[in-house]
């Protein structure tokens, strides 16, 4: 792995953390607020402060290195190994990894490169804890592929962005569920919780550098700006549904895999009955509680929420479909009588 950025090597000294100074670590990265006074508007220095400090001061400690993988009996280790993800995980973060760090590289603000540099670091730490988890539960990999510089940083910088805006939305969903249901053991849920909410400083930096760069560039640059985003969400979106496999992303090499499983996968983490409106509800709740703790005045990825949200109108749970019928029911009994 790359070394730690040097604003975090102090962090990063020899000495374990023991575990009073984990938990401080770990509540740190979930709360924060800016020092700034007053509004942050979009496009202000303020406001360019106040993310590549958020992401800085939310920075978390922890070590791959050292995580205990829990022992999983047979059939726990059987579901972990069947996930049809690993692949797609460890290329996806070495892709974004290196996206990350070539955005940083292009970019004259020392303060704007520094967090976006870190970004692409726990990217890279990312891989590491899931290369660990695969070493230590016996899954094989099929052999990456070459990680290339992207030639044009920014447009890499918002695949991988929006990106995972997407996936961090239903992945925060399907990790509430895997820990409510106990499909996997809480020791493993618990390995994992510090990579879930680093995914949720990464989208809160992105929204705000989208909000902030967006403010920044000059007018007549805005109409390409806008096209390019136009077309990093079609090919998302595609790309969701399977028909951009080999579109220049690696993300659907791995035959076999699955590059839709946040939307898909509440079966492979769940027991549970759960209904695509409640699966919805969960995420929409996890997706607010995963952000509360940062600064209100700092933008909020609302793409996926509002679409969810707009979504769910359309779509009834089990329990408030019974509701309705229950509802008809009664006013049809109700009809005669007072006829
Ligand atoms: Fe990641
Ligand atoms: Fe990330």
């Amino acid at each position: 792995m790359d070394t730690l950025p040097d604003t975090q090597v102090a962090i990063g000294a020899a000495r374990l953390p023991d575990a009073a100074e984990v938990a401080a670590a770990d509540r740190a990265a979930r709360h924060w607020s800016s020092s700034e006074i007053g509004r942050l508007r979009p496009g202000s220095d303020a406001h360019r402060r106040a993310m590549c400090r958020m992401f800085h001061e939310t920075f978390n400690p922890y070590k791959p290195s050292v995580i205990d993988w829990p022992k999983l009996d047979a059939e726990t280790l059987e579901k972990v190994t069947s996930l049809p993800i690993w692949d797609i995980a460890v290329q996806t973060e070495g892709k974004a990894r290196l996206r990350m760090a070539a955005y940083a590289r292009s970019l004259a603000d020392p303060e704007l490169a520094g967090a976006i540099g870190l970004n692409g670091w726990e990217e890279g730490r990312h891989k590491e804890v899931l290369s660990r988890l695969v070493e230590a539960y016996g899954i094989k990999l099929e052999p990456e592929p070459e990680y290339h510089e992207p030639s044009d940083p920014e447009l890499a910088y918002m695949i991988t962005g929006y990106s995972e805006c997407i996936d961090s939305f239903f992945a925060f969903g399907l990790f509430a569920l895997a820990e409510r249901s106990g499909f996997f053991p809480a020791e493993l849920v618990e390995t994992f919780e510090p990579v879930m909410q680093e995914e949720c400083r990464h989208i809160l930096l992105f929204a705000n550098w989208l909000a902030w760069h967006r403010r920044r560039m000059p007018l007549w640059r805005r109409p390409w700006f806008e096209a390019r985003v136009a077309a990093v969400w079609v090919f998302l979106g595609l790309e969701r549904m399977g028909l951009a496999r080999g579109m220049g992303d690696a993300q659907g090499a791995a035959e076999g895999h699955d590059n839709n499983f946040t939307v898909t996968g509440s079966k492979s983490v769940s027991d549970e009955e759960i209904d695509v409106a409640e699966l919805m509800d969960l995420c929409l709740s996890e997706n607010d509680r995963r952000f509360s703790g940062y600064d209100p005045r700092l933008l909020r990825p609302t793409t996926m929420p509002n679409l969810v949200r707009f979504a769910r109108r359309f779509i009834r749970s089990k329990a408030e479909k019974q509701q309705a019928a229950e509802r008809r029911a009664l006013r049809r009994r109700r009809a005669p009588a007072a006829a």
